[in-house]
Order: structure tokens, then sequence, then C-alpha cells
């Protein structure tokens, strides 16, 4: 109970520091995210050990936590520690104090020291990401959805589009890792350039050439021009800066920061596309219905809507306005082999997770989040848009369209690596090689 109340207290303050009005509207049909079951990992997870399925094992050291990583398949090695005061539990966290968090590719979950809740997120295919709070106390672990608690800051137009959503943030820490306010901040994602990017995080492996804001305290007066991205850049580890001994690791990887950046937006883009997607239908229906149209007549602006947040998801999937990396970025911990031991692969071995992380993420540029569930969920017609123009990309004799990025063997590969590894794509694909 004295947990509970600290949080709602939290959230109280929350609301008036972050100041943005969640827009409630996707508590309306057709999505009524707050009303609907969810369907996601966590979820699952919930009712296995309600039926006596699975069972956690506590730990002494950690609580719930690596038995809750091993059930719900996340590596140990995605662990990125952020300083910066930015989330629920601030009081607690610190730059001597981070705040942990490990991810798969669907689930996100987040632990303080000293605190006994433990924050989950986690991707239900057709609602978008679910929050949830468990307590990591010996007599018992249970998780709880959440909605508004979290939604006062895991939604808003700026940090998630608009939808219940992710968030990666770049701030300014001051010496107790409160934001500094006056130098403002980025919502970061792969289009961000590295030298924007990690304020407020600690960051383990090196960024070729490029800094970065991570492992760093400015001063109250700092402006963003000011700032050196090569002054906390290149630490392989904490020693000095923490004691990382609380951790389950020593590390907060660089790649899986990078990784971070890139999923905490694509699964914000998923959930818009498939939000948009469900009410462009149910408007074109009150439509029909009203003007005695055939119930499938498809209007112009159904089209333009479903173009829209479509071609938006494209972008992002194909990593169209991904910033360069320049020379070599290596992390510390296993996450990079265990990211890419995940496959699958083709007959040449070749998977959309091998990393390139000389100039860009990827070797094959086409996000990994395109074999996930909220992909193949999407509503028909985007599912339907994004692939047409997925493959009219992809089969491009020439370069000098908008996804010039990507080279004439880049879009090669990428054909190739998916009709080998991704069921159930329109023949138009398979055609397309031979
Ligand atoms: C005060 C604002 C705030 C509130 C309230 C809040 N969060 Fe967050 N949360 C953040 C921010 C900002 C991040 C990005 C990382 C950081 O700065 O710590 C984040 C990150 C996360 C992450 C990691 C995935 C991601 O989005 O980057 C999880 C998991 C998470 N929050 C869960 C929760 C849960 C569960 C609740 C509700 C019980 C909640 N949060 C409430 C601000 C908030």
């Amino acid at each position: 109970m004295k947990v509970l109340k600290s949080l709602l207290l939290l959230l109280l303050l929350s609301t008036l520091i972050a100041g943005v009005a969640p827009a409630e509207d996707y508590d309306e049909e057709p999505i009524a995210y707050s009303r609907r079951p969810a369907d996601d990992a966590v979820a699952r997870l919930q009712r296995r050990i309600a039926a006596g399925e699975v069972t956690l094992t506590w730990d002494d050291r950690h609580g719930w936590l690596p038995s809750l990583l091993k059930q719900l398949d996340i590596p140990v090695s995605s662990q990125v520690l952020v300083f910066s005061k930015t989330s629920l539990q601030r009081e607690f966290i610190a730059p001597d104090r981070p705040r942990a968090l490990y991810f798969n590719d669907e689930v996100y979950i987040g632990t303080v020291q000293h605190s006994e809740v433990i924050e989950i997120a986690s991707t239900d295919p057709r609602q978008g990401t679910m929050f949830y709070v468990g307590n990591n106390r010996r007599s018992g672990m249970k998780t709880e959805r959440q909605t508004h608690e979290c939604l006062q800051c895991h939604d808003s137009n700026a940090f998630t589009g608009g939808v219940p959503g992710l968030m990666m943030r770049s701030v300014f820490p001051g010496q107790d890792g409160r934001p500094i306010l006056t130098a403002g901040s980025h919502v970061t994602d792969h289009r961000s350039p590295l030298p924007q990017r990690w304020g407020g995080w600690f960051v383990t492996g090196t960024t070729g050439t490029l800094g970065h804001l991570g492992n760093q305290i400015f001063s109250e007066n700092i402006t963003p021009e000011h700032a050196d991205p090569l002054r906390g850049a290149g630490r392989t580890s904490l020693v000095g800066l923490l004691d990382t001994d609380p951790y389950l690791t020593p590390h907060s990887d660089v790649v899986a920061l990078l990784v971070l950046g890139h999923q905490v937006q694509m699964h914000n883009l998923l959930t818009r596309a498939s939000y948009e997607g469900r009410r462009a239908l149910r408007d074109d229906l009150v439509m029909n219905e009203a003007l005695g149209r055939p119930l499938d007549f498809r209007s112009d602006t159904f089209r333009r809507r479903i173009a829209s947040v479509g071609e938006a998801l494209l972008r992002f999937l194909l990593y169209a306005d991904e910033a360069s990396l320049t020379g070599t970025v290596r992390g510390t911990s296993t996450f990079a082999a265990d990211f890419q031991a995940h496959g699958p692969r083709d007959t040449q071995g070749r998977s959309l997770r091998d990393l390139d992380l000389e100039r860009r993420l990827l070797k094959h540029p086409l996000s990994h989040l395109i074999y996930s569930q909220s992909f193949d969920a999407l509503p028909p017609p985007i599912h339907a848009y994004v692939l047409e123009r997925l493959l009219t990309v992809l089969t491009a004799t020439v370069t000098d369209d908008r996804y010039n990025r990507l080279t004439l063997a880049d879009r090669r590969a990428v054909l190739e690596i998916l009709v080998a590894t991704k069921p159930g794509l329109p023949p138009g694909f398979a055609t397309a090689l031979r």
C-alpha cells in the first residue's frame, strides 16, 4: 500500500512536470485501449503462472528479476543504464545509482536500486504497448496492468507520436541527475546524430570517430552547442563512475543502446499504423452506411490516410533516414552476438539481424521487427500497402527514389533474405527473384 501511495504521488508530480495531457481517444472504439484485455508476453506469462505451469524463482540479490528475464527470454546482455531523473521512480535514480533497462524484441523491463517496483512495457500485437508494475518482494511476484499511471509520460505527441508508447530521450543531466531544463532535450531514435544521443545514459563501448553525450554530467549553465561529445565517449568500463556490483552486469552496452533506439520508435510507429488503419476502416464504414454505398467502398481520404501512415512506417523499417556511423562501433557485453544469434538466416547464412556497425547499424537495412506479430497483425489495408511499396523499393532498377540510401545491392540482399526467411509474403516477392 505504501508503495502504491508513493507511486501515486510520483505520478501526480509527473503530470505536473510533463505538462502534457494524454490524448484519450484511443480509449474509444475501435481501439478501446484500457478496456480490451491484453495479449502480450507478460499477460501470457501471468496466465501461465496462474495456471501453475511456470513458477518464478527468488534470488537473494536481485529478487524476481533474473527469473523474470529468463521466462520472458530477455538476454541479460541487453542491460543499459540510465541515470537521468527522467522516469517514474526518479527519487531513487542518481548518477551513482542508475536505472537498469533490459529488453528483447517485444518486452522492456526497468528496475531501480532500493525500489520494490519493477516497471514493464510489453507489446500487444494489435493494441500496442501495455504497461505493468511488478513487485520485487519475496512474498510473491505479481504483475498488474497499468494505464493512466504510465501514460502520463508514455503518451505524448512529442515523445511517442500520440499513442501509448515507448521513449528514449537524451537530456543534459546535472550533478544529481536532474535534467537541466534550459539546455533542452532530444527524443532520439536511429535518425538522431550520435553526438546528440544518450545524454543521461551510461554507454560502454566505442563509437568510432563520433562521440555522444553519454557518461557525462553537465554544469547548470551548459548550452547544447558547448557540449563536448568526446568527453564521455570511448569508455569500455564504468569503473570509477559508479559501483556496478548491484547490477546484473557491469555494462551499458552501446550496441544495445543503438538497437533500443531503433526499436522504441519502430514499436510506436507500428502502434500508430495499427490504430490509424482501424480508425480509417471504421470511418469509411460509417460513411458508406450513411450514404448507402457498398460497405467495402474505399474513399480517397481512406487511401490517403493509409498511404501517409504506411509510408512513414516503411521509411523507418528501411532505416531510410538513419544517421551514419563513422568508424567501428563495438559494445562490451555479448549483446551483439546474442542479437545476431536469433536469426533467422537464409541458405547463404545471411540475416536481417546481421550488424554492420561501421557505417550503419545493420548490414542489410530492414528492421528485424518485420518478423514481429505486430507487423503481421497490422490492419489488412496497411499491411498490404507497406508490403507492396516495400517490393517496389526493393526491386527498383535505379536508386533515385526517396530510399536512395539503399544501394541496388542492399535492396537485392534484403529481398533475397526476406523471401528465404519470412513466410506468407505476397507471391510477387518470390517472383521478383526469378
Ligand atoms: C515521469 C514520467 C514517466 C512515468 C510516469 C513513467 N515513465 Fe517509463 N519512462 C520514462 C522515460 C523518460 C523513459 C525513457 C528512459 C529514461 O529516461 O529513463 C521511460 C522508459 C520506460 C521503460 C523502458 C522502455 C522505454 O520506453 O524506453 C519502461 C519499461 C517503462 N518506462 C515503464 C514504465 C511503467 C510501467 C510506468 C508506469 C507504472 C512508467 N514507465 C511511467 C518516463 C516515465
